[in-house]
C-alpha cells in the first residue's frame, strides 16, 4: 500500500511540476520582453513620452537622461543623438508601425521594438564615439537603410 501511495504523490507532483514549467513558458513565449508599458501605435505621437523624441534630462531618478526613441518604416526619430560620456541613460523606444531592431552597434544594447509595446533599456555611455544604431528585424524594403547615428561626447 506504501508504493502506491508514493507512486501516486510522485505523479502528482509531477504534473504539478509540469504545469508550473508550461505556464511559465507560456508566458515568456508570449509576452514581449518588457510588456509591462502598452502603447496604442496609432497615437505614439499624441503619448507621452513620444510628443518628444529625443535626449531628456531628467531629475530624481536613477538615471540622468531618458533617450526617446520612435521607429518607423524606415528611419529612427530622432536620427541623430549625442549623449554625454558617463552618462546613465533611459531608453524608452516604440514602433509606429511594424516589428523593428533597435540595436547599437558594438554593443549590448539590442531591443526589439513591437507595435503597441514600449522597450526599455537603462545603461552608461562610458566610451567617447560613435556609434551606429541599427534596426536588425526585417521590416520592409527599407530595412537595410534604416539606421541612426549616436556620439557619445
Ligand atoms: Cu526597421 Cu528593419
Amino acid at each position: 500500500r506504501y508504493e502506491k501511495w508514493w507512486l501516486t504523490f510522485g505523479i502528482g507532483a509531477l504534473i504539478i511540476f509540469l504545469a508550473i514549467v508550461g505556464i511559465q513558458a507560456f508566458h515568456q513565449g508570449h509576452q514581449p520582453p518588457s510588456a509591462k508599458v502598452k502603447v496604442d501605435p496609432e497615437r505614439v505621437d499624441q503619448t507621452e513620452p513620444f510628443t518628444k523624441p529625443g535626449l531628456h534630462k531628467v531629475t530624481g531618478k536613477d538615471w540622468d537622461y531618458e533617450l526617446v526613441i520612435v521607429a518607423s518604416a524606415f528611419m529612427f526619430n530622432p536620427g541623430e543623438i549625442e549623449i554625454p560620456r558617463g552618462s546613465k541613460v533611459k531608453i524608452i523606444a516604440t514602433t509606429k508601425d511594424v516589428v523593428h531592431g533597435f540595436e547599437v552597434a558594438g554593443t549590448n544594447i539590442n531591443m526589439m521594438l513591437e507595435p503597441g509595446y514600449v522597450s526599455e533599456y537603462i545603461t552608461t555611455f562610458k566610451k567617447n564615439g560613435e556609434y551606429l544604431i541599427v534596426c536588425n528585424e526585417y521590416c520592409g524594403t527599407g530595412h537595410h537603410m534604416m539606421s541612426a547615428r549616436l556620439k557619445v561626447v
